[in-house]
């Protein structure tokens, strides 16, 4: 039998995308058509262009990822697409979508939780799939630590109780004049800045749960930033970028070592961050556990995780109902 070939579309926030992949190991086609330069001039991601702007690229985005996967629609056996959590109306654009294909094709339709795709994007191109981990997420819109026992059994350790990890890069940069999204400007500038120059918080570094908080961070640069003058940018960038990671890989490596874990893996959009790469592998080496980072191009949101999650769910024996909404509230664990 010919592995298994799935069509996954990802629309939760402002990318739309589309993959295709065969079987574990062979992803076809991943197209992502980016609205970041749409969103730029407001800062921020604003909902209703974001849902106005999937729905003319949904369509031609299949089938451009039909076309660069050489095959055919018909030969498709499975259709995915993210359920939530996401804007409401950039979700239902996707979904929708998908779902009015599984319906015209006769295939088997799966909704899969956008949390799921991160969480398990480290293990794409894997043999034999995910495997027991505890999961670091950071992402723009939310920081948690999950175990994973196995697909589709997941339990929640910790989370964000303010802003997501990548919010705060997000915020910081624009309190700085950076252009959005900030993350990738701050891991820009602070390759060149000094990380001890700024005494930053690093919020519940000691607390005993595997919680995180970001919001004071951000508010101790603010209070910070009119004290300054001359050439302190980089500095900055690079204090504030060690006071998250310093927080992220140390709990990280604590929740392994409390649920007895020898394997943490790291996804989500800020996990392409290079310090939080760097740190992370060292401190999982100096602790003696195995560390799997998201590759960067299926860190930031993509279809290729929808659809991979997708694989490992319907070889699993899951399939969604239709009649199933997109939820914006999804939740995991
Ligand atoms: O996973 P993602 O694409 O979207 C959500 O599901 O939220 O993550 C986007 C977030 C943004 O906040 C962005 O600033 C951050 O990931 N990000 C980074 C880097 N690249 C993206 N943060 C820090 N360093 C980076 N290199
Ligand atoms: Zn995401």
């Amino acid at each position: 039998m010919s592995p298994l070939l799935v069509l996954g579309v990802e629309t939760s926030c402002d990318e739309t995308a589309v993959a295709i992949l065969r079987g574990r190991k062979e992803l076809l086609a991943s197209e992502i058509s980016s609205q970041i330069d749409l969103h730029k001039k407001y800062g921020g991601v604003v909902p209703e262009v974001a849902s106005r702007n999937h729905l003319p690229r949904i369509g031609p985005l299949i089938e451009l990822a039909v076309e660069r996967a050489s095959c055919s629609l018909s030969e498709i056996d499975c259709v995915a697409a993210t359920r939530g959590p996401g804007l409401l109306t950039s979700l239902l654009v996707g979904y929708s979508a998908a779902k009015g294909l599984s319906i015209g094709l006769g295939r088997p339709f799966l909704g899969i939780n956008h949390l799921e795709g991160h969480l398990l994007s480290p293990f794409l191109g894997e043999p034999d799939g995910p495997v027991p981990s505890i999961g670091l997420i950071v992402s723009g819109g939310h920081t948690l630590l999950i175990h994973l026992n196995e697909v589709g059994s997941y339990r929640l350790l910790g989370r964000t109780l303010d802003d997501a990890a990548g919010e705060a890069f997000d915020k910081v940069a624009k309190l700085l004049g950076l252009p959005y999204p900030g993350g990738p400007e701050i891991d820009r500038l602070a390759k060149h800045g000094n990380p001890k120059r700024f005494t930053l918080p690093r919020s519940m570094l000691t607390s005993r749960d595997f919680n995180f908080s970001f919001s004071g961070l951000k508010t101790a640069v603010r209070y910070l930033l009119p004290k300054l003058d001359g050439d302190f940018q980089a500095d900055l960038c690079a204090s504030f970028q060690e006071a998250v990671v310093d927080v992220l890989v140390q709990k990280a490596v604590r929740a392994a070592n409390a649920a007895g874990m020898n394997l943490i893996t790291v996804s989500g959009g800020v996990s392409s961050n290079s310090r939080l790469r760097y740190k992370m592998a060292d401190a999982a080496a100096a602790a003696g556990l195995d560390l799997k980072l998201a590759n960067p191009s299926f860190s930031t949101d993509n279809a290729a995780m929808i659809a991979y999650a997708a694989l490992e769910r319907y070889l699993r024996g899951y399939r969604s109902d239709l009649g199933e909404d997109a939820d914006p509230n999804l939740k995991i664990g």
